[in-house]
C-alpha cells in the first residue's frame, strides 16, 4: 500500500468504508456467487499510470460499456477448516482448468486484501466464460476484472447485510481498478468515467462513476461492431505498454490533449454532435497507437488489414456522408461505431467491402 494513496483513501475521500474488518462469518461455509460484466470501449484513452502508484491514471478516460460483449464469472467458496495465510484459487476459463491466469489472480488478491480481509479465509474455485476471443485487443482484462469484482462484492454482500447498492457498485469499481485499471469501468452501464477531471462532478483516481450529465438521446444508440482483424495474443501486455509512456518524448502533451477532448466531448455528447464525436473519437484511438509507436522500445499494433479498413471507411464516409467513426484499442481490432439507425446501410458496408479482411466480427449495443 502507498502512503500517499491511503492517505488519499482516508482523509481526502473517506473512505474507509471500503475496509471490511468483522471478525466472525455469519456465511454459509460453501456457496456459489455469479456475475455477468461488459466489455468496454473507451472513446478518451487511459494511457499512462502515475509512477508509484496502483493503477492510478495520469488523465481521465471515458467509454462505453458494450453490453453484449461479456464475461461471466461463478466464483466457488469454500471456508477453509484451518485459517492459512495463503490464498487459495483454481481457475477454469471455459471449462479447463487455467495455471497461467493464477499469478494474475493471485497478485489481485493480494492487492485487495487490504480491503477484503476475508479472502484468505477461504478456497476458491473461479469458473470464467467470455463471449469474444481473449487477448486479442478486446478489453478481457477489464470484463474479467470487474466480473471477479462484482463476484467478491456478491460475498461481501452475504457477510454484511446492510450493504447499500451505491456502495457495492463504487467498493466493486475500486477492487476492479486493482486488477485492471480500465475494468473499473465496466461496473457500470452506458456512458463511464474514471480519472479526475474538473469539469466532470464526481470524477476521482479511484474509482468509475457513470457519466453525470446530460446525453443527447442519439448517443445512447450507439452500436459498436468490432472487426476481429487479428486474434493473436498482443505482443505487449498493456502494463508494459502504460510504463513506457514513463519516458516517451510526447507523454505531457498527451496528457493534456486527453484533458481538453474530454472537455470538448462534454459539449459533443450534450448538443449530439455526431461528426465532432466522430473526429474526436478517431483522433484519440490514433493518438494511443502513435503514444505506442513513439516509446522506447517502440510497437505498431496495426496490422496491414487495420489500415485497410481505416481508408475504407474514410472513403464510405465521404461517399455516402453516413455517420460511421473508428476507435482503436491496445491492439489491430477496429471498433466501428455508428448510430442504431445507420445500421443497415453499415451493414453493407461490411458485407461489401470490409468482412475479406477480418476474422471475424463481434456485434453490440453500446449500452
Ligand atoms: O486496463 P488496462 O491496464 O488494460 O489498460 C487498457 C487501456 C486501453 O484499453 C488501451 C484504453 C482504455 O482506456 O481502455
Amino acid at each position: 500500500m502507498r502512503i500517499n494513496e491511503l492517505f488519499f483513501i482516508l482523509f481526502v475521500l473517506n473512505l474507509k468504508d471500503f475496509f471490511y474488518r468483522k471478525k466472525k462469518y455469519s456465511i454459509d461455509t460453501n456457496g456459489v456467487v455469479t456475475k455477468k460484466s461488459f466489455s468496454n470501449i473507451a472513446l478518451i484513452k487511459y494511457w499512462g499510470k502515475q509512477k508509484n502508484k496502483i493503477q492510478i491514471p495520469l488523465n481521465s478516460s471515458i467509454s462505453y460499456s458494450l453490453e453484449d460483449v461479456y464475461t461471466v464469472t461463478r466464483l466457488i467458496y469454500h471456508l477453509k477448516e484451518r485459517k492459512k495465510r495463503n490464498f487459495s484459487v483454481r481457475v477454469f476459463f471455459s471449462g479447463k482448468e487455467e495455471n497461467r491466469f493464477i499469478p494474475k489472480i493471485l497478485e489481485f488478491f493480494h492487492r485487495i486484501s487490504f480491503y477484503c480481509s476475508y479472502l484468505r479465509d477461504f478456497h476458491f474455485v473461479i469458473e470464467t466464460e467470455n463471449t469474444f476471443p481473449h487477448s486479442s485487443g478486446i478489453a478481457s482484462s477489464a470484463s474479467s476484472m470487474s466480473a471477479l469484482a462484482l463476484c467478491i462484492m456478491e460475498i461481501e454482500r452475504k457477510l454484511v447485510s446492510s450493504l447499500k447498492e451505491d456502495f457495492f457498485l463504487r467498493k466493486a469499481s475500486f477492487l476492479a481498478r486493482l486488477g485492471s485499471g480500465s475494468a473499473c469501468r465496466s461496473i457500470y452501464p452506458g456512458l463511464v468515467v474514471w480519472g479526475i477531471h474538473k469539469s466532470i462532478k464526481g470524477s476521482n483516481n479511484l474509482y468509475a462513476i457513470p457519466y453525470p450529465y446530460q446525453v443527447h438521446p442519439i448517443f445512447t444508440e450507439m452500436v459498436d461492431t468490432i472487426l476481429v482483424i487479428d486474434e493473436e495474443p498482443k505482443e505487449i501486455s498493456s502494463s508494459k505498454g502504460h510504463q513506457l509512456m514513463n519516458n516517451n518524448p510526447y507523454a505531457k502533451e498527451r496528457f493534456k490533449c486527453a484533458h481538453k477532448n474530454m472537455e470538448r466531448l462534454i459539449s459533443i455528447l450534450k448538443v449530439g454532435d455526431l461528426q465532432d464525436f466522430g473526429e474526436l473519437i478517431e483522433h484519440e484511438a490514433l493518438s494511443l497507437h502513435a503514444m505506442i509507436m513513439t516509446s522506447h522500445p517502440y510497437f505498431l499494433w496495426m496490422k496491414p488489414n487495420t489500415l485497410n479498413v481505416l481508408y475504407k471507411v474514410w472513403d464510405f464516409r465521404k461517399q455516402s456522408r453516413k455517420n460511421i467513426y473508428f476507435t482503436l484499442d491496445a491492439g489491430a481490432n477496429v471498433h466501428l461505431l455508428y448510430p442504431i439507425q445507420e445500421k443497415k446501410f453499415i451493414m453493407k458496408l461490411i458485407d461489401n467491402d470490409l468482412l475479406s479482411y477480418c476474422k471475424k466480427i463481434i456485434e453490440s449495443f453500446c449500452k
